[in-house]
């Protein structure tokens, strides 16, 4: 299994180009599979999770070519719509996939997907929303049996929380349904706006609208299109993370700030002085870090749920408290036990962490125990003392581009064993 040495110490420093986003890449890879041309995806990052999908795709019939960070698809003519548990179990964003089958092939077969460890995340309103479209959705044995006579049926659906990847599921079936969808309390990531941004190129006409409606006016068919991906807003956040903890200079092109607007506030909170553009954000972290008074996570636009185990490995080394509560999963603080190897101190009760500042962190053998929460042992390890071994990087691999290569252009002592 593959592992991080990490030599705490240096500061990250320098100029990155970011990779595009892995959220919205993912669900664009699994609408791909609907129009009955081909799709040239750009700006898709090279991540183990983007191969995953890439897979998906092959085993339903598509022809696809990676190079680089450009993807071609070429659709499948038909298929028994069956997904093997190996593919739906290597993420659990597999699920996005469903909408997508059940659209093109009229029938889908998968099992339950798998993914991070982040607590119960079922898959209800998903399987709610495409049964009201008009799906037959039957539980047998662990496998999900799905079949529609014909196509999907635009209806009203309400959603009772703004699920990411139930809107996504929702607007890839509605854009060839029959008549029109309107989805209230969809979820309004950025990545939702991608995805309906690559549909529409299609052909499709989905609108998003302020007061978290979706509207998707379902047509005859879609035309393959390119689309480029935006960049991945919670790399970005990560990699300022790196440069924030060690008192860094760091300069991120290619991102998109606005992405951020509840994310960069905090970094000035901490100390952190920052300018940007449009598109490149600069970092400057201080010699000592400040207190983030609170970090809430919340559906989009509030703090994303992502960013907040690499925020909580620089709230480690602030001069002061830091309270979290994290409203999106359960169980997402396990990079907590991890972080306390390393000399943090940390105090979880339900969804709320406080985290007591340390004035220094040292090494300790750590194990990822899921994608965001190993990005912050990465981020805590570049500030400790000595030399940190990181298990189990394989989940980092589902989320960050060629980490260790980026990292170690920017300064950082870090080697893959
Ligand atoms: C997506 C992101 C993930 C991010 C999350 C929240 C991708 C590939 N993944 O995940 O990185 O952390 O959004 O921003 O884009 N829920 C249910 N029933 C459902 C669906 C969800 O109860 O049918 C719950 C989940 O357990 C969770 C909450 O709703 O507590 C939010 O989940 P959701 O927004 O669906 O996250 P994902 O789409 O899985």
């Amino acid at each position: 299994m593959a592992k991080y040495r990490i030599e705490g110490g240096g500061r990250i420093g320098g100029e990155l180009h970011m990779h595009g986003a892995k959220n919205a890449a993912l669900p664009i890879l699994a609408a791909s599979l609907v129009p009955a041309t081909p799709s040239v995806i750009s700006n898709c990052p090279q991540l183990s999770d983007v191969d995953a999908a890439c897979n998906i795709l092959r085993c339903l019939g598509c022809t696809v070519i990676q190079q680089g960070p450009s993807v071609t698809i070429q659709p499948a003519a038909d298929h028994g719509g069956e997904i093997p548990d190996n593919l739906m179990g290597e993420m659990r964003s597999s699920i996005l996939f469903l909408g997508a089958v059940i659209t093109r092939f009229g029938r889908a077969r998968i099992s339950y997907p798998g993914g991070c460890e982040l607590g119960p995340r079922p898959i209800d309103m998903h399987i709610s929303a495409l049964r009201k479209m008009g799906a037959i959705i039957e539980e047998d044995h662990g496998y999900l049996d799905c079949r529609v006579d014909g196509r999907l049926t635009g209806c009203e659906i309400s959603l009772p929380f703004p699920s990411v990847g139930a809107t996504e599921n929702v607007m890839i079936a509605a854009s060839i349904a029959q008549g029109t969808t309107i989805l209230h309390n969809a979820a309004r990531e950025p990545e939702i706006v991608d995805l309906a941004g690559y549909l529409n190129a299609c052909g499709a006409k989905v609108t998003i609208h302020s007061d978290s409606t979706v509207v998707v006016e379902g047509v005859e068919s879609l035309t393959g299109a390119e689309y480029s991906v935006i960049p991945d807003r919670i790399a970005t956040a990560t990699y300022l993370c790196a440069a924030a903890i060690t008192g860094g200079d760091l300069l991120l092109r290619g991102v998109c700030s606005g992405h951020l607007a509840a994310v960069l506030p905090v970094f000035e909170e901490m100390g952190c002085q920052l300018t940007t553009t449009r598109h490149s954000i600069r970092l400057k972290g201080p010699e000592r870090l400040l207190p983030a008074a609170h970090i809430k996570t919340m559906p989009y636009p509030g703090f994303p749920t992502d960013a907040q185990a690499p925020f909580m490995a620089v709230a480690c080394l602030a001069d002061g408290n830091t309270i979290f509560v994290e409203n999106i999963f359960e169980s997402r603080y396990k990079q907590a036990g991890e972080l306390i190897k390393m000399g943090a101190k940390i105090r979880l009760e339900g969804r709320v962490a406080v985290v007591e500042g340390v004035p220094s962190l040292h090494s300790a053998s750590v194990r990822c125990t899921d994608l965001r929460g190993g990005a912050a042992l990465v981020v805590a390890a570049l500030a400790a003392e000595g030399s940190t071994l990181i298990q189990d990087v394989r989940h980092i691999d589902r989320g960050y581009e060629r980490l260790e290569e980026n990292l170690g252009r920017l300064g950082a002592r870090i080697i893959r064993e």
